[in-house]
Formats: C-alpha cells, structure tokens, sequence
C-alpha cells in the first residue's frame, strides 16, 4: 500500500510521472472527468484548520469523481480517545483514501501503517509535502521550456528559506530540495537551525543532508532562483507569537532582501501571509510573486497525487 507521508514516498523515477500528469490536469480541467476515483469515498481528518488544503482536496477528489467526507477530529470518537490504529482499521472498512492534517507526523505515520487505504500527509508539525511538491511544480511551470521535463528544470536551482527554519515548511524544503536535485540555504536567527528529525529523515532515504544554514538573509538570498517564506507562528506556536515575532524581525521578506536575489527570482509563501510581519506588501505586489498560482496548483498536484496512490492501491 502505497502512502504519502512525506516528499520521499515517491521515487525519483515516479516524479516525472506525477509532475506531468499534474500538468495534464490543469490542462483539462473543466473537461469532462477522468473517474480514477469513480466509485470511491475518501475521508479527510482535520486537527486545524485550513483554507487551501482542504478546499483543494476536496474539489480534487470531486473532481476525480469520487466523494469526500470531511470529519473534525473533534466530531470523532478519535477526539475522545479512540486509538489511532482502531480508527485507522474502521475507516479502511468504508472508504478508499484518507487526507489528515495534524500536529504529531507520529500520528500519521500510525494511521498510515494500520490502514489498507492510502494516507496522505496534509501537514503535521514536522512536515507538509503536498505543498512542496506544488511549489516545486510552480516554479518548474515557469523554468521547463515549453512541454518540457518539469522535474529536470528544478535540479541545480536555488532555494532561499527565510524566517522560521526549523518548523514543517522548512523541514519540507530541505528533504524536497535534496530529493529534487535542488540547493537550499535557510537564514533564521540563532537557535532555529534545522534540527535531528529532519537529519535522521535525510540519513533514512539516503540522501545527502545538502543544506546551508545561515544567520544572515542577505548570504542566503545571495544567488536565489526562489525565495521563500512561511508564517513566524505556526498552528500550535500561538503562545510564542510575541517572542517570535521579535526573533525573526531581521528574516522578513522585504523589496530590498527580495531584490538582493537573482534578477528573476521568483517569491512564494505557502499562505497565509501577514504582510508587514514575515513579508513586505511590496513584494507581494511584485510581478516575481507566484503565491496565487501555488494557491492554485495544490488542486492540480494533489489529483494527481491521489490519482498515483488509487492505481498503486488497485494492484
Ligand atoms: N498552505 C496551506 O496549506 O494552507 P491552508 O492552511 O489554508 O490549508
Ligand atoms: N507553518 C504553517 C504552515 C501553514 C500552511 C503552519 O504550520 O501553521
């Protein structure tokens, strides 16, 4: 069974596969529906909130013909302690696929191994790989020569983190980044270097861990294809907001970090943004800024993601 926890659980030679039938989805949609997912029902388990995953899940999995139940953990007996694999097991008996989005990747990870489904990993705390493949689509979209190899057009590019370097995106970037060919270097302030996990996930697909961590933004965008950024405070971190807002002041995105990149940079923000907090409007409002078209291509990735894991789950 065939899960996608994390950016490593499809295979370098599986990539072209899902990166072009991504794009074959944003090129037909609207025409009349593929049906990989006829017949099927697939659930999405929530522990925080969500505007774009769960709206582009759900569509998607509309999209491919299949229907979707979207369940709160807390209208679950799993919110009033059922265990992770009993829930895992019930859920296998009635639907074909399961999205969740929760703090613990352990929890995942559990669901995933006593399930006959397929998971998807729709953010945890450690890491959110569904984004990272479409922001590495966004910006493929845009480096690819027309009709070219999408996955190629990413290797040997540069990627400047910026901000909190030690929560899921950062940790996702890395891990996509090594997996995609792609150099990263990640400025945040002293005490946010990434940390054991996401080495020990590097060492455990054998992957080199080829990442550069700086405290200062101005030698990571130094040479930048992409600069990227997240919130300062993630979904469960409200209580530091104030501290860390202090913390990363000097790692926001502003006109002049973002002009310090190469001249055709692009910028993306997984979203939400807080302009004037880890992103300056300015840069929002510049033409290099694709988080729209991000936005947009979680529907496209996430079909094909989902289509990927049905035929797996069919052999
Ligand atoms: N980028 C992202 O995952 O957004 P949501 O939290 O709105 O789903
Ligand atoms: N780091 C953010 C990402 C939101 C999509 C969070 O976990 O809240």
């Amino acid at each position: 069974m065939k899960h996608f926890l994390k950016e490593t659980d499809f295979h370098a030679p599986e990539l072209g596969e899902v990166f072009a039938l991504a794009r074959e989805y944003k090129r037909t949609r609207g025409q009349p529906r593929t049906g990989v997912l006829a017949g099927q029902t697939w659930a999405m388990i929530f522990s925080k909130s969500s505007t774009r995953t769960r709206v582009s899940f759900e569509v998607g999995i509309h999209e491919l013909g299949g229907h979707v139940l979207f369940l709160n953990r807390n209208d679950i007996q799993l919110g009033r302690g059922e265990s992770i694999e009993d829930t895992a097991k019930v859920l296998s008996r009635f639907v074909h696929g399961l999205v969740v989005r929760t703090y613990d990747h352990a929890d995942v990870t559990r669901l995933a191994a006593a399930s006959t489904m397929p998971v998807i990993n729709a953010l945890t705390d450690f890491l959110h790989p569904c984004q990272i493949y479409t922001d590495a689509f966004t910006a493929a979209e845009r480096w690819a020569a027309p009709g070219g190899d999408l996955v190629a057009a990413l290797k040997g590019r540069k990627i400047a983190y910026l901000g909190d370097t030690c929560f899921n995106m950062a940790n996702s970037w890395i891990l996509g980044a090594a997996l995609f060919g792609m150099k990263i270097s990640l400025a945040g302030p002293k005490g946010f270097e990434p940390g054991a996990e996401i080495q020990a996930q590097l060492k455990a697909d054998g992957l080199k861990a080829d990442y550069h961590f700086t405290t200062d933004p101005y030698e990571a965008v130094a040479g930048a294809d992409l600069v990227y950024t997240d919130v300062w405070t993630s979904m469960g971190q409200e209580e530091e907001s104030k501290k860390r807002l202090a913390q990363m002041q000097p790692y926001a995105v502003t006109a002049k970090l973002f002009a310090a990149a190469k001249p055709d940079a692009l910028f993306m923000h997984c979203l939400p943004a807080h302009p004037g907090e880890e992103v300056e409007q300015a840069v929002l409002d510049n033409p290099r800024c694709v988080i729209f078209d991000e936005a947009e291509n979680r529907l496209h990735m996430q079909k094909a993601i989902m289509a990927m894991l049905a035929k797996s789950a069919r052999k």
